[in-house]
């Protein structure tokens, strides 16, 4: 795919299976301001963790025909867990450029002084063969602990950022990390950046807890380049990006979220994933 097939100006899909996600767009939006978003929450089938493989294929391929119905140009899969589950199967059914998420081992093994780095992820995760493969290519040299966030994201969606259970749990789940003298902790689930400031609180220098965002639309803006697909900006009109929200379930959550995170109001739309039809060739 390049430029003569595709608009420029077209949007960016990102998709998550509810409002995590939300911590990639908002530096896509902050790195890329001039790009536009279509951002699809799968709030009725969150969370992902604990879904089968299959099963998270299926509901990929539905909200990636609904995005490439809206005339993406590039999709970020915006979920570590639809990243383990789907991406490389992604890249073989659609033609259009993925970017998927990965726990941050590489920053995470350089940075390391102590030899031991963490990473808090999904159950979904941490059993995929994209984590084994960023092992492997990224962390030889240092021991990695793993640790199923368990309760964060359903916390995380009910909109409780701050409230003495979020703290609770975080806490059993970060000191668990600290016994094993981690120094370094990737966050592998997008929904936990929304904890940042708690994380901190937690960790209180202790280690370092690592956001994939900024690799993430780094890699957004490499693909771009790589297939002419930036923005072209020719007339003022198009340096106004549009930002669409889609939700498959009770859009509140994800309408507070996007009120916060957005400059300008905008309303979340409901989306019907059963209305979608995958074509059988894609
Ligand atoms: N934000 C998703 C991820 O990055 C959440 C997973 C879930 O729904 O369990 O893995």
């Amino acid at each position: 795919m390049n430029a003569t097939q595709q608009n420029t100006n077209a949007p960016i899909g990102l998709f998550d299976s509810g409002i995590g996600g939300l911590s990639i767009w908002r530096e896509l939006v902050r790195l890329l301001p001039y790009e536009s978003t279509v951002y699809v929450a799968d709030s009725a089938n969150c969370p992902y963790g604990f879904r089968s493989k299959t099963e998270i294929r299926a509901i990929s391929a539905r909200i990636i025909t609904f995005l490439l119905n809206k005339g993406c140009k590039l999709i970020v899969v915006a979920c570590n867990t639809a990243s383990a589950a789907a991406l490389y199967w992604l890249r073989e059914q659609f033609n259009v450029p993925f970017v998927g998420l990965e726990p941050a081992l590489k920053p995470a093994a350089q940075a390391s002084q102590t030899g031991h780095i963490g990473i808090l992820a999904t159950q979904g995760t941490l059993h995929g063969e994209l984590l084994k493969n960023t092992i492997r290519t990224h962390a030889q040299l240092v021991q990695v602990h793993v640790r199923v966030g368990t309760g964060l994201v359903e916390q995380i969606e009910t909109g409780q950022l701050d409230t003495p259970m979020t703290k609770k749990l975080l806490f059993e789940h970060l000191e668990v990390l600290l016994a094993e003298y981690v120094d370094q902790i990737a966050l592998g689930c997008t929904h936990y950046p929304l904890l940042q400031p708690l994380i901190d609180q937690i960790l209180a220098g202790r280690a370092k807890a690592i956001d994939p965002a900024p690799a993430v639309i780094r890699q957004v803006k490499r693909l771009l380049t790589a297939h002419e697909l930036q923005t072209s900006m020719k007339t003022s009109a198009q340096k106004t990006p549009v930002h669409q929200f889609y939700s498959t379930g009770a859009p509140e959550q994800l309408q507070r979220m996007v009120n916060r995170f957005s400059a300008s109001p905008i309303t979340v739309q409901s989306l019907s994933l059963s209305a979608i039809n995958v074509s059988r060739d894609m």
